[in-house]
């Protein structure tokens, strides 16, 4: 692995997960077309976040890291985009005040269009079709042509990821996101919910501390943290071939970066040492995150760092663990002490999600919610018993009012699932569920926090 890196080095090694494209040359157009675009996000920015996460492998900020299993085409929205968003800084704010933490902010989003499939095709009713793979590759009706990848969709998932991320720039800096503004963040349909009374007093408080700050003369006008927020974007970074049109190279520092999104990450299911996907991230300089799953042994995460972070620099690497509440307790402790034993920086962060998929009996694929808190449980009490710090947590939610994981505080049951299932891959945590997770992740992080022995915390931008 010591062989030159370029953009294109990642076309010589075994790759997983390839669409096949039955033209090629429109393949190649449109990476060309793409090669020629504007970047998404700069050097710079994912400059800034990597110093963020490194203040979270020190233990003194935590990721929120949560959005859309699959983002699609069809709920490119105005609304879809500022639900998510208000959610989001409920969330993050319940974290920073009730965890007393600087959160780092960091959405699936504005890029989060290519999926891995457990097979590459699909049968229903005994037809056979191509799985889908994301609305940047091809089309989830189950018909024939739908399942046919497309090159222009790459086209169309650059320019929804632009518009998004416009729109959220506008949110996180333009006012929307002033602390000012925290009692406004509460979503109509989570008003009446048990999470909502909880939130209030929450932004009450914060309403309070506000006009005593004012009162002695400081305001949100002079102050840009009080006002603005630093919200970043990630995805996983699966189309290869779309990410090596996105890559360029910073005019100041000579380096390359990806700039499809701030962080993209190498899944479970493509962390292959010598495969492409690894090969590909090894060479930019963005922060990158890796999956860890339960089939990943501690002498091959070690070899998997050498490669993705050689220099040990802090920010570059997190590590998400995904193994389920019954897996987490065997497999996450072999990884942190050898993570630890070798003297590795990493985040280390806690995708309760992905390992806790299961077929309700009603058939729909769902997520208990106590299963998911008992993994992010597990994770903390991990990290504790290590000595190490329990640095972020990734969800897949949504800020809309679906019924797709079962549980929460409002106890959505196997049967209503079917009332509002509307995710295009796997089930999200609804607005209610998320804000509930955020308020019992808070309580994890101060009992993390007062265990060590309060640290001095920097007010974060
Ligand atoms: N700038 C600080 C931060 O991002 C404080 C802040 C402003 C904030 N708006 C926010 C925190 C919204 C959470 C949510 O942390
Ligand atoms: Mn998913």
């Amino acid at each position: 692995m010591s062989e030159r890196w370029t953009p294109t080095s990642w076309r010589d090694k075994p790759i997983q997960q390839v669409p096949v494209y039955p033209d090629l040359g429109a393949l190649k157009a449109v990476e060309a077309q793409l090669a020629g675009f504007p970047p998404l996000v700069f050097a710079g920015e994912a400059r800034k976040l990597k110093r963020a996460l490194a203040k979270v492998s020190a233990g003194e900020a935590f990721l929120l890291q949560g959005g859309d299993c699959a983002e699609s085409f069809a709920e490119h929205s105005a609304d879809n985009i500022r639900d998510f968003f208000r959610l989001f800084l409920q969330m993050a704010v319940v974290l920073t005040f009730a965890g007393s933490s600087p959160v780092v902010k960091v959405g699936r989003v504005a890029g989060q269009f290519a999926k891995p499939r457990s097979a590459p095709t699909e049968t229903i009713g005994g037809v056979e079709l191509p799985s889908y793979r994301g609305d940047i590759i091809n089309g989830i009706d189950f018909t024939p042509e739908a399942r046919i990848p497309d090159p222009q969709r790459q086209v169309d998932a650059y320019r929804q990821s632009a518009a998004t991320l416009n729109l959220l720039r506008a949110f996180a800096t333009g006012g929307y996101a002033n602390l000012e503004n925290a009692h406004r963040w509460m979503l109509g349909f989570v008003k009446d919910s048990p999470q909502s009374g909880r939130y209030q007093e929450l932004s009450d408080r914060i309403t309070e501390t506000l006009d005593f700050m004012r009162a002695i003369g400081l305001d949100a006008e002079a102050h840009q943290e009080l006002r603005a927020t630093d919200f970043y974007t990630s995805h996983e970074a699966l189309l290869l071939g779309f990410e090596q049109a996105m890559t360029r190279v910073d005019s100041t520092t000579g380096d390359w970066y990806g700039t499809s999104g701030h962080m993209i990450w190498i899944g479970d299911r493509t962390r292959q040492l010598d495969h492409a996907h690894v090969e590909y991230c090894r060479g930019i300089k963005n922060p990158i995150g890796l999956k860890c799953g339960p089939s990943l042994k501690p002498e091959e995460l070690i070899r998997l760092i050498d490669v993705l972070n050689p220099g040990n620099e802090p920010g570059r690497l997190t590590l998400i663990a995904r193994f389920g509440a019954e897996k987490i307790g065997d497999h996450l402790p072999g990884l942190v002490r050898q993570v630890q034993r070798e003297g590795r920086t990493v985040v280390w962060s806690c995708d309760p999600m992905h390992g806790n998929t299961v077929k309700a009996g009603s058939g729909y694929k769902t997520r208990p919610f106590d299963l998911i808190l008992s993994e992010v449980k597990d994770f903390f009490g991990v990290h504790s018993a290590e000595g190490t710090h329990a640095g972020g947590i990734h969800l897949e939610m949504t800020g809309k009012n679906v019924t797709e994981c079962t549980g929460g505080a409002r106890a959505i049951s196997d049967a209503e699932l079917q009332d509002r299932y509307h995710t295009h891959c796997d089930p999200r945590l609804n607005a209610e569920q998320a804000l509930e997770m955020a308020f019992l992740v808070a309580e994890l992080l101060k009992k993390q926090k007062n265990a060590r022995g309060r640290p001095v915390v920097e007010a974060a931008e």
